[in-house]
């Protein structure tokens, strides 16, 4: 595992291991087999960051569960545009389904405020949110993470499913601008 990697123009350093997020990863999936147990829930990750995350949670998960993917795009390089586009549809039927959104990273809250709302008007019987990662410091709205991985400050991170302009999604670890 490489402790430096350059993506275009930036350099990054290390800040979560593999083994740090697929330690994480299992202890949300066994929190969740336990509060779900009985139950059939529908995981919806949020395309394209939250494929690796939502790939590694329901594998951890000792559940019958669905696993569906909605796109969803509000980021332009290093900063949130605040506008959200949602690219490709919802397209399972979830009312009357315990919903759990599978999302990479909250920064803002941008895209979560205006999810939310919508897939309410569904009729879910329940939407609880599963996030690897929070920026506390970015939120701008109160937001309720059922389950989140980690707290991180206010940098910018690429690996696991999370890109800088289309790069970095494949790395198994987590990498942080580097402060010039
Ligand atoms: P929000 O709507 O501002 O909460 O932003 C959420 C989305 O922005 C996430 O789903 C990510 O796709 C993207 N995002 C936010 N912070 C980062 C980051 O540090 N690296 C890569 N993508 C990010
Ligand atoms: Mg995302």
């Amino acid at each position: 595992m490489k402790r430096e990697i350059s993506v275009h123009d930036h350099r990054f350093e290390l800040y979560l291991s593999e083994q740090q997020i697929q330690a994480r990863v299992a202890e949300m999936g066994r929190q969740i087999s336990l509060d779900y147990a009985g139950k059939r829930p529908v995981f919806l990750a949020i395309l394209n960051g939250a494929f690796m995350f939502a790939a590694d949670l329901v594998r951890s998960c000792d559940l019958d569960c669905e696993l569906a993917f909605i796109k969803i795009s509000s980021y332009r390089g290093l900063a949130s545009t605040g506008k959200i586009e949602t690219v490709l549809g919802l397209n399972v039927p979830v009312e009357n389904r315990d919903l759990i959104i599978v999302e990479d990273i909250i920064d803002s809250g941008n895209t979560m405020r205006a999810l939310l709302p919508d897939l309410q008007k569904l009729g879910p019987a329940s939407v609880a949110l599963a996030a690897l990662l929070l920026k506390p410091e970015c939120l701008q709205y109160p937001i309720n993470i059922e389950y989140l991985g980690f707290q991180i400050p206010d940098r910018f991170v690429v690996g696991y499913g999370l890109d800088y302009d289309g790069l970095g999604r494949n790395l198994p670890s987590i990498y942080q601008l580097r402060q010039s």
